[in-house]
């Protein structure tokens, strides 16, 4: 049996072969008939197949075939190393090549698409962090994430790291031992502040709601009338996991009238959805840059009210993590005292200066406005399937859209059909949510008309060939017809304006 009868015994028909290689169907047709698949796929049959067919014996079988006449290749190449190549210790059959990854309809929970400004100004040329073109960039990234904070605190900031470091942040500077948290959770993320709770000596007080409903005000200002020496009241406002929103500015007011703080994680929530810091006084939030901000992942947006910088600023113990003590970073990040505390990461930084500039473009108002169009949309699509939305409308985030798979059908294998066939993702559940839901993302710059029409397409298309009862073709009415109504709504509302 040559290598191309091989891959059809291993993947099952010349079809699924095409899928794994992501190729045209004609293409392994023609290697059947050649007899042999062509030297140039000899890695990635080896890499696809994980070593059941290898490199070597691709090559063996192509120059047996249809001999490579170059005189001047080297022996070893292109596949295999010999023992002399330093490589070979650490990779024998496999030559490293550069990375070159997939253009993808990412609809998932975050990471986003990234606009084409984005990645252009990220591959820029490097300059050292304390330089002086970079530090008047830095003030200016610090007014551009005020802005989509919507706050005038001075101390507002990216971290190096991505939402976990911003999460664990606010907790290492804010907690000191025996401090009493109330920490809300209705979904994954809320557990991660429980435990960086318990991880920073606090003693938490946890406040429990169903996954897929928000954080109840009334069992918060309950747990504060038991809990009269609680210092903070941590929660999430935008739960990834379940597409659920809670009431942030509530949820504060009540924290402070029993005289706590407040944490807020705004990772899912900021630039898709409201956040207003200084209107609804909020204490300390963080965020993470490759959701609604659309950036390269790795860093995550802070601020702080003075309040909490003068609690900081008061604690007698020593902050246990030398890289997240707040007192030592400010002095990097304020513009008077700039001196050097860690190597910042420059070019992910100018990614997020011009991530931000295209926010502040389009308006940030704009951009709420738009996760909630094309939300509307997404889910008038879905519903004309058949399916259902997870959270009750009134708490649905527009940017995290929660789908109840229909039953019966294997919702992992409509995920990995949706990414091999058509290059989209979309989330799967977490917890006691998965293989329950899909979550399906509208963030950022993946926040766009032609990825709900194609993933609404995409989503009938292997719901019917999976054998459910799906008209193709009626998602896309359903979200043509939504957009038809916005339209006219808006255009009946400039007319009573004019
Ligand atoms: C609500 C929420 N908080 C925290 C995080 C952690 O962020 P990261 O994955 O960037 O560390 C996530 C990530 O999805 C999140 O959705």
């Amino acid at each position: 049996m040559n290598c191309a009868e091989r891959l059809v015994e291993i993947f099952g028909s010349q079809a699924d072969v095409a899928r794994a290689f992501q190729l045209d169907r004609a293409v392994v047709h023609h290697w059947i008939k050649m007899e042999y698949v062509p030297a140039r796929w000899a890695g990635e049959v080896e890499r696809i197949t994980q070593g059941r067919i290898s490199a070597l014996e691709i090559i063996n079988e192509a120059s047996a075939k249809n001999p490579v006449r170059v005189k001047s290749r080297p022996e070893h190449l292109p596949f295999g190393l010999p023992e002399s190549d330093p490589m070979s210790q650490y990779a024998p059959s496999k030559r490293i090549q550069s990375f070159h990854p997939p253009q993808r309809t990412l609809m998932g929970p975050g990471p986003t698409e990234i606009h084409p400004r984005v990645l252009t100004t990220m591959s820029q040329p490097a300059i050292g962090y304390l330089d002086p073109v970079f530090v008047e960039m830095m003030e200016e990234l610090k007014s551009l994430l005020r802005y989509v904070y919507q706050t005038k605190n001075p101390l507002t900031f990216p971290l190096s790291g991505p939402g976990s470091v911003g999460m664990e942040y606010c907790f290492v500077n804010m907690v000191a031992p025996a401090d009493k948290v109330i920490v809300c959770q209705n979904g994954v993320f809320g557990g991660r502040m429980l435990e960086n709770v318990i991880r920073c000596g606090g003693t938490p007080v946890l406040v429990e709601d169903k996954w897929g409903e928000p954080v109840d005000p009334q069992k918060v200002e309950d747990a504060l009338k038991k809990n009269k020496d609680a210092a903070i009241v941590a929660f999430v406002h935008a739960e990834t996991s379940t597409g659920c929103q809670s009431d942030a500015k509530t949820l504060t007011q009540i924290a402070h009238k029993h005289g706590a703080m407040v944490i807020v994680d705004a990772v899912t929530s900021l630039a898709g959805t409201p956040v207003k810091v200084d209107e609804w006084e909020i204490d300390a939030i963080y965020s993470a840059s490759q959701k609604c901000l659309s950036c390269t992942p790795g860093l995550s947006p802070v601020s702080f009210s003075d309040r909490v910088v003068e609690r900081v600023k008061k604690r007698k113990d020593k902050i246990h993590s030398w890289f997240m003590d707040m007192n030592l970073l400010f002095n990097y990040w304020s513009a008077g005292t700039r001196t050097y505390h860690h190597t910042a990461p420059t070019n992910s930084l100018f990614a997020l200066h011009e991530a931000l500039l295209l926010i502040r473009e389009e308006g940030l108002e704009n951009a709420w406005a738009r996760a909630t169009r094309h939300h509307l949309a997404l889910k008038a699509g879905l519903e004309a399937m058949g399916m259902k939305m997870l959270v009750a409308e009134k708490y649905q985030l527009p940017q995290m859209n929660a789908v109840v798979c229909p039953q019966g059908v294997n919702e992992a294998e409509v995920r990995k059909t949706l990414l091999n066939e058509f290059s989209i993702e979309i989330g799967a559940g977490l917890g006691p949510l998965a293989g329950k839901i899909w979550r399906i993302g509208l963030m950022g710059y993946s926040c766009r008309p032609d990825n709900v029409m194609l993933c609404l397409s995409a989503l009938g298309s292997v719901l019917s060939d999976m054998g459910m009862a799906v008209h193709v073709g009626d998602a896309e009415a359903a979200a043509h017809g939504a957009y038809a109504q916005m339209h006219v709504k808006d255009a009946q509302r400039k007319k009573r304006a004019a």
